[in-house]
């Protein structure tokens, strides 16, 4: 048994989604891009890189990541290059995206050598959560002015517009992709490459995926663009958990467990979002309230039913636990940070890292 805290990789339910990937790069002649910000976790990038095409960034030491760890086409994005960085992003990257015109015109000559493309903005979203929609008013993150787009189309091959936004419906990414058509089609039919982002939740539960890759088809063949998805929580959903055990328990009005991790440092995504986490079956007759051990009084990962009473030294698994999960863990409170573990296919579990003091120590100065 591996100690806890950690991160525990399923390849076999990795896998589910790979193969939904692969299906509809097949039948849509789309091509999927992991996105980098949501999973990075590079020790199943072998795995993954036999159903996806590459990876994309938003950063220089992302494009590095995946350029060297990843490997096939990688794609440079970033809502803004420094003058100190923009060499090696070109070096490291296939594509490279702008997020603005400025940005287009200021390193258009010095990206001459690799593919280069603008991020537009439709300005409409799927998000309901004014933190991660791109559309809020005052966007900064890409064009929406086709005028002022025209004027630049000599620099560019493609477009980059990610407006989906765990977006499991598709009815709606339909209707929003007919929006991106009315809005932008002029300049989609000059173009060689449209990606449409992230935040399509295609690898989910009854997903009518050939529906999905028909419209991707229809829509890649009507402005006659290579269509490129960058998938990253549909990428890796399901596929994770945060393994844990229980420290103490105590009761206060409500029964509750402290285990040896934190909501804050292990799944801060959760926190940002208000959400609870996920522990299944969620069934039985014990409710206990799940809380981290940093000492933020918030520090809770959430209620869940348990078939017996929790015990110290019972373990627990919190579900879901790889998208913007593992990317955004910290060292709040010096709190031991998760091991990484893969259980390969055929169920072996393996220890792929450790993190201690010393990393603690060295993350500072
Ligand atoms: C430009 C871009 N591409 C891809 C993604 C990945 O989105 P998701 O993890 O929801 O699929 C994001 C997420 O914010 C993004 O901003």
């Amino acid at each position: 048994m591996l100690h806890t805290p950690y991160y525990l990789i399923d390849k076999s339910k990795l896998l589910r989604n790979m193969e939904k990937i692969a299906y509809v790069r097949e039948h849509s002649g789309a091509k999927a891009l992991l996105a980098l910000k949501c999973f990075a976790t590079w020790s199943v990038f072998d795995f993954m890189a036999d159903y996806m095409d590459g990876t994309t960034s938003s950063s220089l030491f992302e494009v590095k990541l995946g350029r060297e760890k990843f490997g096939k086409e990688t794609h440079a994005y970033s809502v803004a290059y420094g003058d100190d960085e923009i060499a090696e992003v070109i070096d490291n990257a296939d594509k490279i995206i702008f997020n603005s015109i400025s940005q287009l015109n200021r390193f258009a000559d010095q990206a001459s050598g690799i593919v280069r493309g603008l991020r537009l903005n439709p300005m409409v979203s799927s998000s309901s959560f004014d933190l991660a929609d791109p559309a809020r008013p005052f966007s900064r993150l890409g064009e929406w002015d086709v005028t002022r787009v025209e004027a630049v189309m000599d620099k560019i091959s493609g477009f980059m517009i990610h407006n989906n936004c765990e977006n499991s419906d598709f009815d709606l990414f339909d209707q929003m992709l007919a929006d991106i058509e009315t809005k932008f089609g002029s300049l989609l039919s000059r173009v060689e490459w449209v990606s449409l982002g992230g935040g399509i939740h295609f690898t989910g539960e009854n997903y009518p995926l050939d529906k999905f890759c028909a419209r991707l088809k229809e829509f890649s063949e009507k402005f006659g663009v290579q269509v490129y998805l960058e998938p990253g929580e549909a990428s890796i959903t399901q596929s994770t958990t945060l393994e844990v055990s229980v420290l103490d328990t105590l009761y206060n009005g409500k029964n509750l467990a402290i285990v040896d991790s934190s909501i804050e440092a292990h799944m801060l995504d959760l926190l940002i979002y208000r959400e609870n986490a996920k522990v299944t079956p969620n069934t039985g007759d014990h409710e206990v309230m799940i809380c981290g051990k940093s000492c933020l009084a918030g520090d809770v990962f959430g209620e869940f039913r348990f078939e017996n009473e929790i015990k110290v030294g019972d373990r627990i698994s919190i579900q879901d636990a790889a998208g913007y999960t593992m990317v955004k863990k910290n060292w709040f409170n010096g709190v031991g940070m998760p091991s990484i573990a893969i259980r390969e296919l055929d169920g072996t579990e393996r220890l792929v890292r450790e993190f201690g003091f010393e990393d603690y120590v060295s993350s500072l100065s």
